[in-house]
């Protein structure tokens, strides 16, 4: 792996060292082990959309591995606007190691690796999410879960997490029942993709039928960052699609809750599914943390963590 844009990047061998990986810094960080396989080691990081959480994670990562990040917004670098993405992508090459980006189109993060000499990873693109999937499957192999017999639901839209979520299912042996409304469902060309690496993937318009009996059940917000102006449209379309304690109702007793964050309460998820004892949302925000570091250690050959 040279880049990581997508999950179709990783072979399921990589990803499985990665959880090792993942797990070995983790343990690290909260024995108080300052290892610094990055030292002197710096990241851009450029983000086009607002960030919480892969923001922080990856600034504090960096931090935690002995490295620096520096944050451009897109408004102040003037992404393909004040300057063309080609030349930004060269000119870090000279400064940076590794370069991570949150951009609108998928296309610009391609451009960027195409044009970059040092590693580029997506952190969010209309695409994929590969750091939140990446992230979300360290959370259940963590708690010792067997990914091949457990099922997964994914309730709403069959957007950028879903899509990453969806190869990493299909990487993985875990089988997926995804409930999105009709013109919702996933890309056409990642779930042919998921259907390649032999992904057991059931898709339906009935987010009952897709819970029933699921071991963990996903959703994310039903209007993803600049979609503001479909937010009319997208509020009738996914109106039926909340998961709240009826729909969890159905799923396997205690099956674990999962998001992506940010959430709209009230919308996608209730406060009582999302602050329940079911949710692992906060373990899967803390793993971001550690996931990326793996990714950052493995793309800079960090050595031996
Ligand atoms: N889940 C996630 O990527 O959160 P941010 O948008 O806050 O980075
Ligand atoms: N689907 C959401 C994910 C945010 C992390 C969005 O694109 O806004």
């Amino acid at each position: 792996m040279s880049h990581f844009l997508s999950i179709g990047d990783l072979s399921r061998e990589e990803v499985l060292q990665l959880f090792r990986l993942t797990a070995s810094l983790k343990a690290r960080q909260k024995a108080g082990d300052r290892g610094t396989p990055l030292a002197g080691r710096t990241m851009a990081l450029i983000f086009e959309k607002p960030s919480l959480r892969t923001r922080v994670t990856f600034e504090v990562g960096m931090v935690q591995l002995g490295g620096a990040a520096v944050y451009l917004s897109a408004q102040e670098i003037g992404l393909g606007v004040r300057e063309s993405v080609p030349d930004i992508a060269r000119n870090l090459s000279r400064w940076v190691d590794i370069i991570t980006a949150r951009t609108y189109r998928h296309a610009t993060v391609e451009a960027l690796a195409a044009h970059a000499t040092v590693p580029v990873i997506n952190g969010l693109s209309d695409l994929e999410h590969p750091c939140q999937a990446l992230a979300d499957f360290f959370t259940l192999w963590e708690r010792g879960m067997d990914l091949g017999r457990i099922r997964l639901a994914w309730i709403g839209d069959g957007n950028n997490v879903c899509h990453s979520l969806l190869l990493l299912a299909a990487l993985l042996g875990t089988p997926l029942s995804m409930a999105t409304p009709p013109g919702y469902a996933p890309h056409p060309a990642i779930q042919a993709r998921a259907r390649d690496l032999g992904g057991r993937l059931t898709l339906t318009t009935d987010p009952r039928e897709a819970v029933e009996g699921a071991d963990v059940v996903y959703t994310d917000v039903w209007i993803s960052m600049g979609q503001e102006a479909e937010r009319e449209q997208r509020l009738e379309a996914f109106r039926r699609y909340q998961l709240n304690e009826h729909l969890l109702g159905l799923a396997r007793p205690g099956a674990l809750v999962m998001h992506c964050l940010p959430a709209h309460r009230g919308e996608e998820i209730t406060d009582a599914v999302l602050d329940g004892p079911q949710s692992v949302v906060l373990d899967q925000s803390e793993n971001r943390l550690h996931a990326q570091k793996a990714v950052m250690v493995h793309l800079l050959g960090g050595g031996d963590v």
